[in-house]
């Protein structure tokens, strides 16, 4: 990971704005703990991505989380090239004052630099290359640019750099490493995914009641692990004869959260908003 942190802080120097993408679904634990420190100085953007997928009321809890926090949050499908637009006017907004200030100083023609950072599996390439297929032109080399480094012109006034800074999680937050492995941003080989399903089914219970009965036609009524049982049962995860497929089943289910199956799903509230 020092190397992933040398890498970012080399990049961070050379761009204006540091566009943070978060998952939706996880706004708090897709975050990076040191985004503050590593983004000092730096104008900011935060994008909610996979809002397709995350709860659409949540969804505007959080935009409004990071507002409070004088940081413009856009929500985002980054697959669909149709935002694009939104995103360029946002970045004109935030870096208005330093535009002007290069006006004044007869600076003219300097575009915005910016790049998209998050952690592994948030979007970064497919918004990348969503912006990519519509960029005026790919710049090579510059003056004054590291060499290889390659910035895509997305008009006359901005550049974003066309590789991503790639983050860290919160290794040292447990339950920010389970909702991780929830939306599949874990590799699923080195993971027991009876654990994360369980939590995620206390979780569907507690805050979604009636989603697992519309999925699967169970009663949700029970045992946590009794309901896993049952999706065992309904989904036909059996192993030899009679006996349940518990992991079977903790894949499958799973895998209907993570492609949208169980509706749109927030595992996370802002801290504040707790109660709402
Ligand atoms: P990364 O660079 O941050 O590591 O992430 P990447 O763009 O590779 O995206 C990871 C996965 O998330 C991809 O799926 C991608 O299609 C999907 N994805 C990205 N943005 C969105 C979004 O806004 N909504 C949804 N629903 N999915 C999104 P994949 O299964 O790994 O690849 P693919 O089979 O879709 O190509």
């Amino acid at each position: 990971m020092t190397k992933a942190k040398r890498q970012m802080q080399e990049d961070i120097r050379l761009v204006d704005l540091l566009i943070e993408m978060l998952d939706a679904r996880v706004p708090s634990s897709s975050r990076n703990p040191d985004i503050n420190e590593l983004g000092k100085g730096k104008y900011r953007l935060v994008l909610l991505n996979k809002a397709d997928l995350s709860d659409e009321r949540k969804n505007r809890q959080w935009t409004q989380y990071f507002e409070k926090q004088g940081i413009q949050a856009l929500l985002l499908d980054a697959r669909t090239r149709n935002q694009i637009k939104d995103i360029t006017a946002a970045i004109r907004e935030i870096c208005a004052e330093k535009s002007e200030r290069d006006r004044r100083r007869g600076i003219l023609n300097r575009p915005v630099r910016a790049m998209v950072a998050g952690i592994p599996n948030v979007g970064k390439s497919t918004l990348i290359n969503s912006f990519a297929g519509r960029a005026v032109t790919k710049t090579g080399n510059k003056p004054g640019v590291t060499k290889g480094k390659q910035w895509i012109r997305l008009n006359k006034e901005v550049e974003l750099l066309d590789t991503p800074g790639i983050l860290w999680p919160k290794f040292d937050d447990p339950m920010a490493g389970e909702r991780l492995s929830m939306i599949g941003s874990i590799r699923d080989e080195i993971l027991n995914l009876e654990e994360p399903a369980l939590s995620l089914l206390d979780y569907l219970r507690q805050e979604y009641p009636k989603a697992l009965a519309t999925r699967y036609g169970i009663d949700e009524d029970g045992q946590t692990v009794t309901i896993l049982s049952r999706i065992a049962v309904s989904r036909g995860c059996f192993r030899k004869g009679e006996e349940l497929d518990y992991g079977k089943a903790a894949r499958l289910l799973l895998d209907d959260f993570r492609q949208g199956k169980l509706g749109r799903i927030t595992l996370e509230y802002p801290e504040t908003d707790k109660t709402d």
